[in-house]
């Protein structure tokens, strides 16, 4: 049920705190039974506030052992404790609050606070955690400087870190030691962090560039240090980037990384000891894919680069996560792209926008980036606040140019830090830079949804004179009918016959810059003027920003692009665009039967693609990604059948494989990578394309190409082919994956990360035996519901990979997924909230689904005890 005293959260109810505490001071004493938490806050009353004022500290799951002002022992009369902190009635001035408090790690199996993991203890507080290791006013506006005092066993706790820099440690009597730990930067407890335990540890160093040597740690369960090398070099090119694009240096003697295998997120920035989910930090070539090294790359300098977006600069209250997440998202898209291939790059994190953020602003958990309300925080980490986030700060460097917009960070930085900022604050900074007004910009930031645009193009040959209308209307979100327009960058071309752009003498209607228009109104009719021959436009070059096109473009213009495009974005999209718009008609259930010669052409465009000497692999493997389910399910809207849908793709797959056939294979084999395996760019790039050679041959559904993915299986030399190998056999021959998968198990599945690929591989099988294959998998001595890895690995491959099992007719797939989501809430809300998730899209599809899936939601809400997490994103997707 519901619990009466679910509260909402308004951002305009912020209110500063009464109470400061400029100083926090702690001795933490790790036992196996528990942990004894002592804790002197430096508390000050701020100037203006009455006497008398009450001090409310957050606190929960803590056994309160002594309480005490100075000197003096407080007794009843003066606090008042509740489940949910500790009140001062009648505080100071200026005083010094020490408490005791005991917890127990042993038995969290939240992941929130102070927990085990594998024997060691480690913490997680972003973003209410802290109030579970001790009292405190546990908002990020609150801001103290640390020092802490760990003390453990020597041989339970050889390692005990904190944030900062190590200032003391020494030996003591039981054949116990300590360490204590000093951070000169103020902060807010959210960034707050211990680990103590038996870890392992990989060194380096690196010298910022003003001379200062800095001692750089990785640590990991014992025996997986070596693991950590990649990360380790990821690292030392996060830093030395940082300072080259962003002139950010690092402000510690020592920056340490600590790899736990039982996170409920990806990885956590606290202040100079950045906890990571251990699959975010261990790869060798044996147990990772290209596509992890990646994403540890990515990871890697996401949480270093918040040592300024987030801590320097930290956030006034939560409603401002995406001041953090959006700019720190941006810069570990911008990192990547500098790293590695930057179109190719551009193209991954627009795919991965659509398939998680687009599908969130569609249905009933929209929200803006800043959001203005919300029930539990830990339920607004969201793509929208992330990637959404991340695109709002790339559209402010497309508005202002690059110069402009790096001289605004700059501002930003240094304007704010050691300050909690708001979103207002740092657009502010643009402005002042820029001197432009940006407050309609800054919808962007407060309306959820996202514009849909049309066109209409003409061209006069007499007078040499180009129109383009432009149209954007935003659909109404929950809770949100009225909207008003958006200010769009539009990055554009005019693309000539030959493909080079066209150039204007004059332009009106619009702010025109080069190639770029700036659209703020509903309505825009830009006119160019001499220009030469009639042009296809190419609109939102490089995704300039996040909308929907909603004209659909004739299959000429669109492989006009495909084949042209100076863009290779939109030579990408329109590729993609000419597939969908052949097929979309056919995709409503009662729809017309597919036209599959309308595919000749599409699939001539991809084969000039695959022949050109000029784009890369990385490109090409791209182009051969053909519309996955969800493009085709985005597409399709309501009413949603999976089987239909999927049924239409393998034709479409089948019949451009048809057409390519030889191309495919000789791609294949014709692909020689060099002996030594390297997580590079150029490699992993060449090795996508033969993978995806493979995968489109394997939708023949013929004996000799599965042979063949057979033989890429037995003679893979390391982990991206093996992997792309099951998986194209998982995907369209079920029967031929199974012995495969019985062969990856017993020779490759020791480490618990690649364990996971192998339960992400079952889970993604569409046949009728998955939910029983799911249940026999759970049963596994290795599997635990406990450890967020495996559930994300089990259950995230069956809900996001796995459409038609995931929504069976008979809803039995939604079924499992609410048992399991019920069973983890008891111990891990958080993990149950972000898996109902899964359920946003339940009203997409047709009745019976739907119907099957209202049930299983509706099971959900009504359980007893729901937590709070829970119950707000489960009663949100029903609303
Ligand atoms: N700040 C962390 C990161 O972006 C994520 C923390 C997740 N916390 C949560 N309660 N969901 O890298
Ligand atoms: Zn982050």
């Amino acid at each position: 049920m519901r619990s009466e005293e679910q509260k909402i959260i308004y951002l305009q109810d912020y209110k500063p705190s009464d109470y400061l505490i400029p100083k926090t001071e702690m001795w933490v004493d790790f036992t196996p039974e528990r942990t004894r938490i002592t804790t002197d806050l430096h508390i000050e009353r701020q100037v203006g506030v009455e006497d008398g004022t009450p001090l409310e500290l957050d606190g929960e799951h803590l056994e309160l052992v002594s309480i005490a002002i100075g000197d003096e022992v407080l007794g009843a009369g003066q606090y008042e404790l509740s489940e949910s902190g500790l009140k001062l009635l009648d505080p100071p001035q200026s005083f010094v609050l020490s408490t005791v408090v005991d917890v127990e790690p042993e038995k969290n199996k939240s992941l929130e606070g102070l927990y085990r993991s594998s024997g060691n203890w480690c913490t997680q507080c972003e973003a209410e955690g802290f109030r579970r290791i001790t009292y405190f006013l546990d908002r990020p506006d609150v801001m103290s400087v640390f020092t802490v005092k760990m003390v453990a066993d020597k041989d339970l706790a050889p390692v005990l870190l904190s944030n900062g820099n190590p200032v003391d440690s020494g030996e003591m009597s039981n054949n116990r030691h300590f360490a204590e730990w000093h951070d000169p930067h103020p902060k807010p407890s959210y960034l707050f962090a211990m680990v103590a335990g038996k870890l392992d540890k990989i060194s380096e160093n690196f010298t910022t560039k003003s001379g200062k040597k800095v001692d750089l740690n990785i640590y990991a369960e014992p025996g997986k240090a070596e693991l950590c090398r990649y990360a380790m070099d990821a690292l030392i090119r996060s830093m030395k980037w940082d300072e080259e694009r962003f002139g950010c240096e690092y402000d510690l003697d020592v920056f340490n990384i600590v790899a736990v295998s039982d996170f409920n997120a990806g990885a956590m920035e606290n202040k100079g000891l950045n906890i990571f989910n251990d699959k975010y930090v261990l790869a060798d070539p044996a147990t990772a894919t290209d596509q992890d090294y990646a994403l540890i790359e990515r990871i890697i300098a996401h949480e270093y680069f918040h040592n300024y977006t987030g801590n320097r600069v930290t956030c006034r209250d939560w409603f401002q996560l995406c001041l953090k997440e959006g700019l720190t998202v941006f810069r570990d898209q911008e990192f990547s792209s500098d790293e590695r291939f930057r179109d190719v790059e551009r193209i991954d994190d627009v795919k991965g926008l659509r398939q998680s953020q687009f599908v969130e602003d569609s249905g009933p958990l929209a929200h803006p980036p800043r959001p203005n309300q919300y029930e539990q925080i830990d339920n607004f980490y969201t793509t929208t606040v992330y990637e959404k986030g991340a695109e709002v700060v790339r559209m402010l460097m497309t508005l202002l140019g690059k110069e402009t917009f790096h001289e605004g960070v700059d501002l930003y930085l240094e304007r704010h830090d050691g300050e909690a900022a708001t979103i207002e604050q740092f657009i502010k900074c643009f402005e002042d830079v820029s001197k432009r007004d940006l407050s309609q910009f800054q919808k962007w930031y407060t309306q959820a949804g996202r514009p849909q645009v049309s066109y209409t193009t003409a061209y006069d040959a007499e007078s040499k004179q180009f129109t383009l209308e432009l149209k954007q209307t935003v659909p109404a979100t929950p809770g949100e009918s009225e909207k008003s327009p958006m200010v769009l960058p539009i990055k554009f071309g005019l693309v000539s016959n030959n493909g080079d752009d066209l150039g204007w003498d004059s332009v009106e209607g619009a702010e025109v810059r080069d190639d770029l228009i700036i659209m703020d109104k509903e309505d825009v009719t830009v006119q160019f003027h001499g220009v030469s021959s009639a042009p296809v436009v190419s609109l939102f070059r490089e995704f300039s920003a996040p909308v929907t096109i909603q004209t659909k473009a004739s299959l000429e213009e669109d492989l006009h692009r495909a084949r042209l495009d100076g863009d290779p974005f939109n030579r990408w999209e329109s590729l993609q665009s000419a597939i969908l718009n052949i097929v979309s008609p056919s995709m409503a259930v009662d729809g017309p039967a597919l036209d599959l010669d309308l595919l000749d052409q599409v699939a001539s465009a991809l084969s000039q693609t695959l022949d050109s000497q000029d784009m890369s692999p990385s490109f090409k493997a791209l182009s051969l990604r053909l519309p996955n389910y969800q493009d085709y399910a985005q597409r399709v809207g309501e009413n949603i059948n999976p089987d239909h849908i999927k049924s239409i793709k393998r034709d479409v797959d089948r019949a451009i494989a048809e057409r390519l056939r030889g191309q495919l294979v000789s791609l294949y084999s014709a692909l020689h990578l060099p002996d030594e395996y390297e997580p590079n760019a150029e490699q992993s790039g060449m090795r996508s394309l033969r993978n995806q050679s493979l995968s489109l041959l394997a939708a023949l559904n013929d004996k000799q190409i599965f042979e063949m993915v057979e033989t890429h299986y037995n003679e893979a030399q390391n982990m991206t082919d093996r992997q792309a190998a099951l998986a194209i056999m998982c995907a369209y021959a079920p029967d031929r994956a199974e012995p495969l998968l019985a062969h990856f198990k017993e020779n490759f599945a020791e480490p618990m990360t690649v364990f996971d690929k192998w339960l992400s591989l079952n889970a993604s099988i569409d046949d009728d035996r998955t939910i029983d294959r799911i249940h026999s998998l759970m049963a596994d001595d290795r599997f635990s519901l406990e450890t967020p890895n495996r559930v994300y690995a089990l259950f995230g491959s069956f809900t996001q990979g796995n459409p038609t099992q995931f929504a069976r007719e008979d809803g039995a797939g939604f079924d499992l997924i609410a048992d399991i989501i019920m069973h983890i809430d008891k111990f891990n809300p958080q993990v149950a909230g972000r898996f109902a998730v899964a359920f946003r899209i339940w009203k997409n599809f047709e009745s019976k689904r739907q119907n099957a899936a209202r049930t299983a939601l509706e099971r959900i809400r009504d359980m007893e005890n729901i937590s709070p997490n829970l119950s707000e994103m489960v009663n949100k997707t029903l609303e």
